[in-house]
């Protein structure tokens, strides 16, 4: 099965890396852009990017705003009684999911899909769906283990994690099946301004871990007081003029120019004049 909607699934087997509050800003990004743009929460059960959502809805129509949203799927985990079973269900409801949304009178140009930070059937298949897959880590040494086992004295590394041979698998098999590709993204998040040494190490170990992985890394976004407000809210930075609260720092516009880099970075067809081609999505829409 090939969808038509361009997939962007964000991925990390570690919980608190930011994948909900990118997710979110990602599919109100691609709308503000002008395209139609349909959402699904596969961690229905923490349910971050849900409530979100259901936040926004409650203050737009609190404030009576005409704020542009995505059509939004939460999709619980199924309880059968065996795993066979279980994924079967799991992988139904994520297929019906995708129909829906492509089938919809205002069907979608692009699917976010937000998953879980621990390895679920359904979290692997989305992986196996994305077209383009975002993953966010915090900026640490700690959480480059997330990628990649790196020796501590040599910086050398030794050996891909779980979660880089899981995606490897599933780029492998995506292509055996469907000639398609997945363009994965790592994305650093909650940069501190200070500490600028580590933060340079990190980035010259990432350079090297890109390379071997075969992931590009996007410039990342800031460590920002402001996303945990916007959260409560249901508002995006992208959302800040209209919102009749809102408090123009400089710190908020840097942010909203990180989260624009990063949709840039996503692929040309998110922002106008980006030299890089992004195949799928151009070869489907060429269709
Ligand atoms: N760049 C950032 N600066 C400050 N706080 C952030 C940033 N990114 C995420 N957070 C906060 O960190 C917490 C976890 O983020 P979340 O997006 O829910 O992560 P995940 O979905 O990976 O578990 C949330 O409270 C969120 O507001
Ligand atoms: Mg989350």
């Amino acid at each position: 099965m090939t969808t038509k909607a361009h997939i962007i699934v964000l991925g990390n087997v570690k919980g608190g890396s930011g994948k909900s509050t990118t997710a979110m800003h990602v599919a109100i990004g691609l709308i503000r852009l002008g395209y139609r743009v349909g959402t699904i929460d596969l961690d229905a059960r923490q349910g971050s990017l849900t409530r979100y959502m259901a936040n926004r809805f409650e203050y737009v129509a609190r404030h009576k705003l005409a704020l542009p949203s995505p059509i939004h799927f939460p999709i619980e985990q199924a309880k059968a009684a065996t795993t066979d079973e279980q994924n079967q269900i799991d992988r139904n409801f994520l297929l019906m999911a995708f129909a829906e949304l492509e089938n919809a009178p205002g069907k979608v140009d692009f699917i976010v899909i937000d998953t879980p930070g621990a390895e679920t059937f359904l979290g692997q298949l989305a992986h196996y769906y994305a077209d383009t897959l975002i993953t966010p880590m915090n900026d640490s040494f700690v959480d480059l283990d997330v990628l990649a086992r790196i020796d501590p004295t040599s910086f050398e590394i030794i050996a891909p994690s779980i979660y880089t041979r899981m995606v490897s698998e599933q780029r492998e098999s995506r292509y055996a099946q469907t000639g398609e590709t997945i363009d994965w993204i790592v994305m650093r998040n909650r940069l501190s301004s200070l500490d600028a040494r580590n933060k340079r190490d990190i980035g010259e170990l990432l350079e090297k871990v890109a390379q071997k992985f075969d992931f590009r890394l996007s410039a990342g976004f800031g460590e920002r007081v402001v996303f945990r407000e916007l959260f409560l809210k249901g508002m995006t930075l992208l959302d800040i003029k209209e919102d009749p609260d809102h408090k123009m720092t400089i710190s908020a516009i840097s942010a909203r120019q990180e989260v624009r880099d990063l949709l840039r970075c996503i692929g040309p067809e998110t922002i106008k004049g980006y030299p890089q081609k992004m195949t799928s999505y151009q070869d489907r829409h060429q269709a």
